[in-house]
Parts: C-alpha cells; structure tokens; sequence
C-alpha cells in the first residue's frame, strides 16, 4: 500500500508529496484577525485560489474571527468582495465562489478581552477531536494570549498547529516571551512562523540555483567573491500603517526577517536535503556566525536614513514625518555592511540595503566574483578585466544575470579587445505560461499540510533578533539619528559612502 501511495504522490510536486507524507492535514483552518487588511489583501485570495485549483481537501473548513461580531452571511460579503477586489477577473467564478463561502464561518472572538473562546469551541463542535490549524494575522501582542486562550478552552490538541505573522516580539528578550507563552500551548514542531519572503517562488529559486547546479558551489565562498550586496527597495511609503511603523522601522521591519532570510539562504552551508530541520539547522547556524555589531563600528558599517518629500514614479510624494504629522526618529532605510565569521565567507562584506520611497521596486542579489588571477591578455592590448558578476533579480523582475568577459569579434591586429557581455536567463520567459501564485499559497498549503520547511524556527528568530539588538544598541550607544534622503532616490549620501568607501558601488 505504501508503494502505491507513493507512487501515485510521484505525479505530484516534491512538496505535496513530502506534505501528505509527513504530516497530518488539518480539516479546520481558524484565522484571526478575518477582517484586517492581511486578511483580505492575501489570505482569502491565496485560499481561495488554492479551492479553485482543487488543492484543498473537501473536508476543510475555515472559520474567520474578527473582534466586531457579524452573521455568516455578513462576513460572506465581505470575504466575496475582498476576492473581487484582490483576484484578477478570469480568477472569478460564481459556481467556484459559492463553494468556496460554503466552507467558511464566523466567530467572534475579542482576544485582548479574553471572550468568544467557548462560543469557538461550541461552533468547532466535533471538529475539535481533529487537526486544527490556527493562524494569527493580529496584532504581535496578540499572539501569546491567544494561544493561551485557545489551551484553555481545549483548542490545543495535540495535532493542532499555530502559524503566526511577524514581528515575534521587538527585540530578544520580548521574543523570547512571545515563543514561551506560545511553545507553552504548542509544540515547536507545530508552530509556523511565518516570513512570507520564504513562500515567493524566486526566494525558493535561491535553493535551486546553489544545490541544483554544479556551477555555483565551488566558488561560492571567500576565495572567488569579493562581495554580496543584497537589496530590498520599496516605491511606497507608509500606506496608512503609521501606527505600526513609527516606532519599528526599517531593520526591525524588513531587515530582523526578509533580508537575514534572504542573507540566510544566500550565505549558509549546503543542508543535506530539503526537509524542514536539515534546512533550518543550516540557516540558524549561518544566522549565529553574523558577526555583533560594535558601537566602534556602526557610524562606518551602518546608515539610518528617512525620506523626505519628493517624487516616485512621476508623482509628488510626502515626506514622511509630514505623513505621520510630526517629527520622528525612526528609518524608512538602512544600509548595513554585514559580516560572517566563519570559513566560508571570512573578510566578505555583505551589503544590506532596504527603503521606503527609492526610485524603484526592487528585490535584488549581487554577487561580485573577484578578478581572475593573473590578466592573460595585458600584453595583447586588453586592458583590466572587469570581474564577474551574478545578478539574481527576485521581483518585480525574475531573471538572472551574470556578466562574463568575451572577445569582441576581429582580427586583432591592433590587439586583442574583450568586453563584458551578459548571460540572461530570464526565469518569466522559460516558465512563460506557469501562473505565478501568491507567496501565501504556497505558505498556507504548506501550513495546512503541515510541512515547516519554508516557516521560521525559533532559533532563528531569536539569533535574527541577537544580531538586530547589536545593532539597535551600537545605535543608541552613538546617538545615531536617521539621515534625511529625498523621496524617489537611493537613501542618504551616506549609503553610497558606505560601500564605495571599500571600492565597490550599489547595482542600481
Ligand atoms: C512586510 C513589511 O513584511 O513586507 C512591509 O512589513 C513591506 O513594510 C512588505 O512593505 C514588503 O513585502 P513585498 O512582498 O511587497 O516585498
């Protein structure tokens, strides 16, 4: 019987397969936070295309809660219009809709107050003695008493699974807290956190390109790379979460999860295969070699900055302490030049850089080759060999690039002339026709399917938070306030100072 089964999970992908093999579904999905703008914006939609395409089971129910109280059918409409509002047309249809509502209810629950648990209980009814997933898309300060409120009105069983938004916490100590008060409802093997960065289909990429090709590896170390730059620049600004930013930031909220994930995938060692705990064991320990940043050294390794008015895609933007309506010492942009003390990478900078209002959307890793040894052609008239570059771009293009010296055709006669000419691999192009899915399609089929591999383990947030407190302290230690950049460029002067200091620039 085994061989059959698997047999018949070879037709699917690696991930369905090694889902169904490793874990136990849940039948019920409880979603916090149903009417927030997460919510609406991408959970809904990513469920909803996972029900079209036939990939959640029949068996599965999902049951929203919101602190307002409202009806089934209520929430139905708000659920109907957030699709209509976030899916493409074709993605539409009224048959596959109402199927999809058939699945849902709703239950209030105030959590801060502490209510509804026992109403959600009553509702679960038998659905109780089976596999819950509960997903939180509330407020961080949220996430431990709800898990408490859940264990005392017996809605952590033992197959019960958690997955949380980030920020767990605001710094070490505060994470730890939040992870005690949850690991003290669920076990770590049924927590998910999540750093939706890891559910986007180039992120995963990242792993294919190092482990899929022999190409790569060997000179994925100190002895051929100069440097790696790694870039998350962001057009929009505050999009009406004052209330949650000021105060967070940038390294808390991009650099502390997407960008280490990202610097994590890029930099560690290879794991043995791609189950949950071979990957995260490699990513933690990589996460653990980033070297603590010293108030000696953060004015040279590290630059606040915050936008001022100006203009992003043509259009006149406000500066952003004019959109919170007062001044303000938190960053929209930091740059941070970034080291691990290990073996592989020892004396590799790695750049990080990521803000609000840059001249464009980008996601981007660069990998600088050092120059070849030894100039073959110097006698021959070529003059200084560019050295080699990887350029992964992750979104909104997907392609890679890599820069590579070749002869410009002739016949040499007034010496040889090499250029650097560029191998484009544009991923859109090879999977043209392959729809490209919400990063949390993938995270919630995984979560219901029960597979960690692309969640966050506790270790590594609490070594992302390690390396982020260094740096929040070396700030406050120097007193080092956020530099004024105007909107529409690529941060503070600072920045480019930062890295041209060591004879490198920015790939803009
Ligand atoms: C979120 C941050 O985690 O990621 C936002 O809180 C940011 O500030 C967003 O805009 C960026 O995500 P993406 O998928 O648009 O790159």
């Amino acid at each position: 019987m085994r061989v059959a089964i698997a047999r018949w999970l070879r037709h699917f992908p690696w991930w369905i397969s090694k889902g169904i093999g490793v874990s136990v579904k849940v039948e019920t999905l409880v979603l916090f936070g149903a009417t927030g703008d997460l919510a609406q914006r991408m959970l809904f939609p990513s469920l909803y295309n996972l029900h079209l395409d036939g990939l959640l089971a029949d068996a599965l129910t999902i049951i929203g809660s919101g602190r307002s109280k409202m009806d089934r059918t209520t929430f139905h409409a708000q659920v109907r219009a957030a699709l209509t509002e976030h899916l493409p047309a074709d993605r539409i249809e009224d048959a596959g809709v109402a199927a999809f509502l058939d699945r849902i209810d709703y239950c209030a629950i105030d959590a801060g107050a502490g209510t509804g648990y026992d109403e959600l209980a009553a509702l679960l009814g038998d659905r109780m003695q089976r596999p819950i997933g509960v997903y939180l898309s509330t407020p961080p300060s949220m996430f431990g008493p709800i898990a408490q409120g859940l264990k005392a009105a017996g809605i952590a069983c033992a197959e019960c699974r958690i997955a949380m938004e980030k920020p767990i916490g605001h710094d070490l100590a505060s994470s730890r807290e939040v992870n005690q008060q949850v690991g003290d409802a669920f076990a770590e093997d049924h927590v998910f956190r999540i750093d939706h960065y890891l559910g986007k289909e180039t992120v995963q990429n990242l792993l294919a390109l190092r482990f899929a090709n022999m190409l790569f590896e060997p000179l994925w170390n100190a002895q051929a790379i100069d440097h790696v730059q790694i870039t998350v620049a962001e057009t929009v600004g505050l999009e009406g979460r004052v209330s949650y930013y000021d105060g967070v930031g940038a390294l808390k909220d991009m650099v502390q999860n997407h960008m280490l994930q990202l610097l994590a995938i890029i930099a560690m060692e290879p794991p043995a295969s791609v189950s949950a705990t071979a990957v995260r064991d490699e990513k933690v320990k990589l996460l653990r070699s980033l070297r603590k940043m010293r108030a000696e050294d953060v004015k040279a390794h590290s630059v606040k900055g915050q936008y001022s008015s100006g203009a992003v895609n043509g259009g006149a933007v406000t500066g952003y302490a004019d959109e919170l309506g007062q001044p303000s010492n938190t960053e929209t942009f930091v740059a941070i030049k970034a080291f691990i003390d290990n073996w592989r990478w020892k004396g590799v900078p790695f750049y990080l850089r990521t803000g609000k209002r840059m001249p464009e959307r980008k996601s981007e890793v660069l990998i600088q080759f050092k120059p070849v040894p030894h100039n073959i052609f110097a006698r021959v008239g070529a003059g200084k060999l560019d050295a080699n570059m990887m350029i992964i771009n992750l979104q909104p293009e997907e392609n890679i690039r890599v820069k590579v010296m070749a002869k410009q055709p002739g016949l040499d006669r007034d010496g040889v002339k090499l250029k650097e000419v560029t191998m484009d691999v544009s991923l859109s192009h090879s999977f043209a026709g392959e729809r490209r899915r919400i990063a949390y399609e993938r995270l919630l089929l995984d979560f219901i399917e029960g597979d960690q591999t692309l969640f966050v383990r506790r270790d590594e947030v609490e070594a992302q938070w390690q390396w982020i407190d260094s740096i929040r302290d070396a700030w406050a230690a120097v007193d080092m306030a956020p530099q004024t950049y105007t909107a529409g460029s690529w941060g503070p002067s600072s920045a480019i100072a930062l890295i041209e200091r060591d004879g490198a620039s920015w790939h803009d």
